[in-house]
């Protein structure tokens, strides 16, 4: 500021920001890895919680150009959960993602959520390299990464899995035949579901 280069300030301030989000990242995931307490599950909105996941990393998605293809139902859809452990689980596998497209010419990230049945699914995919065969058995352990030290700690995909697994869900992977990820969280639906 002083030296009157209002562009070096911000870009300076659009990297703290950014790496201000990723500490916030890590935090969050180690509080939750050494916790380790059983949490309550009530009854959530699945909606609110993936558009506050989607709010966390708006700043990658711009910065990063990925498109976004986020299709939720306009209805209000109740499962077993709680809206911070949710959010963290969404946030995990959406910059997960975002992370695994990096140098890639196409970067789209789509979100799909199924209620047709009984339970649940929410769909998160990417269009990156899609899970290493042969780390595909590892990447739900702790501290399993194959991102620079510094950059991963390996602790997003065991976290979410321990959360979901709490709320009575599954995570489950596979690659598309096209390319790409997809992670498919099941959910219990809060309550009964309405009969059409
Ligand atoms: N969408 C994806 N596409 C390709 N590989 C993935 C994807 N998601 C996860 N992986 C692989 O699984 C590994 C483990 O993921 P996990 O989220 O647990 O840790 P991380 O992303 O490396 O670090 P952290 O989440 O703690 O920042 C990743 O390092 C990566 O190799
Ligand atoms: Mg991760």
């Amino acid at each position: 500021m002083d030296r009157k280069q209002p562009e070096s300030v911000n870009s300076n301030l659009e990297g703290i920001s950014e790496l201000t989000e990723r500490m916030a990242h890590i935090i969050r995931n180690l509080r939750t890895y050494a916790r380790g307490e059983p949490v309550e599950a009530r009854p959530t909105s699945l909606r609110v919680a993936i558009e506050e996941a989607l709010n966390l990393l708006e700043v990658r998605f711009r910065e990063e150009a990925v498109e976004l293809d986020a299709k939720l139902p306009d209805k209000s859809i109740e499962v077993v959960g709680g809206t911070v452990r949710l959010q963290q689980v969404f946030v995990n596998l959406i910059s997960n993602g975002i992370d695994a497209m990096q140098g890639c010419t196409q970067r789209q990230l789509s979100i799909s959520v199924d209620d047709s049945e009984d339970k649940v699914f929410v769909k998160i995919s990417d269009t990156g390299p899609g899970i290493n065969e042969e780390d595909r058995a590892n990447i739900f352990d702790p501290f399993f990464s194959t991102k620079k030290v510094g950059e991963g700690t390996g602790l997003g995909l065991s976290i979410s899995y321990g959360i979901i697994n709490q709320f009575g869900g599954q995570i489950e992977t596979h690659n598309k035949e096209a390319g790409g990820a997809v992670f498919t969280v099941t959910l219990q639906r809060a309550g009964k579901k309405k009969a059409n």
